[in-house]
């Protein structure tokens, strides 16, 4: 596994690949990596012969008074969990490496879809996710991308991105991989307290409820969104901030739920903000 914390040394070596005719497949992360991270890098494989991955705690995307600082790290963890699932190549560069002048002056402005669901409660958050996904494109130059259905709104945001730029870079889409109980894994969830940890399964109880509701027929938005708030109210510890049943493209509410519809939501776990979302279907 090649290992590169330098651009020059990164382009290089993604050069050499490329002159092997090697498909470039890029994972982009935040590391403190976790199975969900790595079914990426197993679907990066199927669809690329040169899987990269890149490891970068993104100042960008953090607002004031968010947790940059408590973001969990573990490179030599996270290195090694990379070797044994066979990564070809990881670029973890400091933050001047990625951004040698400091903060970008052009940034990537989200548009219309980043100003709802998690948008809302995070301004910049998605500029700074665009921005940097893009600068990650223009580095590895790769074929394909992939990306976490955990994080839906980021995702049709980058597809939109790929798309009104014509950035040339195919998105692929991993499924939600979870503990368990259910819980979606997240680098965030050792953060939970003991007594935190059972509570934030509560978020897929409210999810699967939604979900059998809709398989017992139930296609009305308002009524599949009162069942999760009710599921999610057995829940003392958690703090809900969303929860909506929206249509995947538009990320806007649904008056009828059909199957593709997406109930996704937010809430805090004590300190921790945690997300969820579940694709309806028969
Ligand atoms: P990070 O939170 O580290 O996530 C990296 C990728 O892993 C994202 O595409 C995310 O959706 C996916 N992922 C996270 N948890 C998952 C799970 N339980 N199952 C499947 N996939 C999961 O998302 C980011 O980093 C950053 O915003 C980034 C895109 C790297 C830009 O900085």
């Amino acid at each position: 596994m090649i290992l590169s914390t330098h651009r020059d040394h990164l382009s290089r070596a993604l050069d050499s690949a490329r002159s092997r005719g090697f498909r470039v497949g890029l994972v982009p992360t935040m590391g403190f990596l976790h199975e969900g991270h790595l079914s990426l890098v197993d679907q990066a494989r199927k669809e690329s012969d040169f899987v990269a991955v890149s490891i970068f705690v993104n100042p960008l995307q953090f607002g004031p008074g968010e947790d940059l600082d408590r973001y969990p790290r573990d490179l030599q963890r996270d290195l090694s969990l990379l070797r044994s699932r066979g990564a070809d190549l990881v670029f973890c560069p400091s933050d001047g490496e990625m951004y040698p002048d400091g903060e970008p002056q052009v940034t990537v402005d989200p548009g219309p879809l980043a100003e709802r669901l998690c948008g809302a409660y995070r301004p910049g958050h998605f500029a700074g996710v665009l921005t940097v996904v893009a600068r990650l494109f223009g580095l590895f130059r790769p074929d394909v991308a992939v990306f976490g259905q955990k994080d839906i709104q980021q995702a049709v945001l980058i597809r939109q991105m790929v798309e009104d730029l014509e950035m040339g870079v195919e998105i692929a889409l991993g499924p939600i991989v979870r503990e368990a109980d259910g819980l979606a894994m997240s680098s965030r969830n050792v953060l939970l307290s003991e007594e935190e940890r059972p509570e934030a399964a509560g978020l897929f109880e409210g999810l699967q409820s939604v979900l059998r509701a809709f398989l017992g027929g139930e296609r009305e938005g308002a009524a599949l969104r009162r069942i999760l708030l009710d599921e999610l109210g057995n829940h003392p510890l958690l703090n809900l901030q969303y929860a909506e049943v929206v249509s995947p493209e538009t990320l806007e509410p649904v008056g009828a739920a059909s199957s593709g519809s997406v109930v996704v939501l937010a809430a805090y776990c004590g300190p921790t903000r945690l997300i969820d979302n579940h694709i309806l279907t028969r």
